[in-house]
């Protein structure tokens, strides 16, 4: 990536936002299959982690990735902070210490969390929970760091079959280009990466 367009993006803050935040595959997979993310590993722009790790005051996520990455200090280098974990059955949910399993309304959760955040951001890590949030107008930022890799099965960022298109607006450019130009070339050589 060009020093310029790591310019453009400008340090996250922390502003008791509700934030859809995720590294996503250019074809817009959130994790391969059976949660697979070993496709991350190398790529993040220069002090992201300390970004993150001092604006997020709290996540919420949802079972399948707790099941997955039960242990929440993976969520950001050394990020300590509450976590809750929306589930229909969280009486099989092992008990882990910093994570609160919930089983309410998405609106309510984001309710919980935000507070809990206390005045810094929630991290919504959860791609079913995102879209649930979206469609009632609870998100206030989709924040994507996007890996050149194509994955071509997995979790989806966005997956609504049938939905209507959802609009959006870039943040982090100057002049709020709606439109993105990148150019790929496939690696052929794994020793290039
Ligand atoms: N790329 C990245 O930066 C990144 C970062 C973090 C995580 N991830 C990955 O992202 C993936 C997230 O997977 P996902 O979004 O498909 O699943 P998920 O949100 O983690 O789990 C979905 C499950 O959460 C529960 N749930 C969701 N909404 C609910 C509601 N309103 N009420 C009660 N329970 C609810 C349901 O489980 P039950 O019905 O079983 O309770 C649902 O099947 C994981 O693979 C994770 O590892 C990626």
């Amino acid at each position: 990536m060009s020093t310029a367009a790591i310019a453009d993006t400008k340090p996250q803050t922390a502003e008791g936002k509700v934030l859809w935040h995720f590294t996503m595959s250019l074809d817009g997979f959130v994790a391969g299959p059976n949660h697979a993310m070993g496709w991350m590993k190398g790529v993040s722009r220069p002090s992201l982690v300390e970004e993150y790790v001092e604006t997020t005051g709290a996540v919420l996520g949802g079972r399948d990735g707790f099941d997955a990455f039960p242990e929440p200090s993976g969520t950001y280098g050394g990020w300590q902070g509450p976590v809750f974990i929306l589930t229909h059955h969280p009486e099989d949910a092992p008990p882990t210490a910093g994570t609160t399993f919930l089983t309410c309304d998405v609106a309510e959760a984001v309710r919980i969390g935000l507070e809990a955040a206390g005045g810094k951001n929630l991290e919504v890590m959860s791609a079913s929970i995102g879209r649930q949030a979206l469609e009632r107008g609870l998100i206030n930022e989709i924040d994507l760091h996007i890996v050149p890799v194509l994955l071509g099965d997995g979790i989806r960022l966005f997956d609504n079959p049938g939905g209507a298109p959802v609009d959006l607006e870039l943040l982090n450019d100057h002049d709020q280009v709606t439109t993105l130009n990148v150019r790929y070339r496939p690696v052929t050589d794994p020793n290039e990466r």
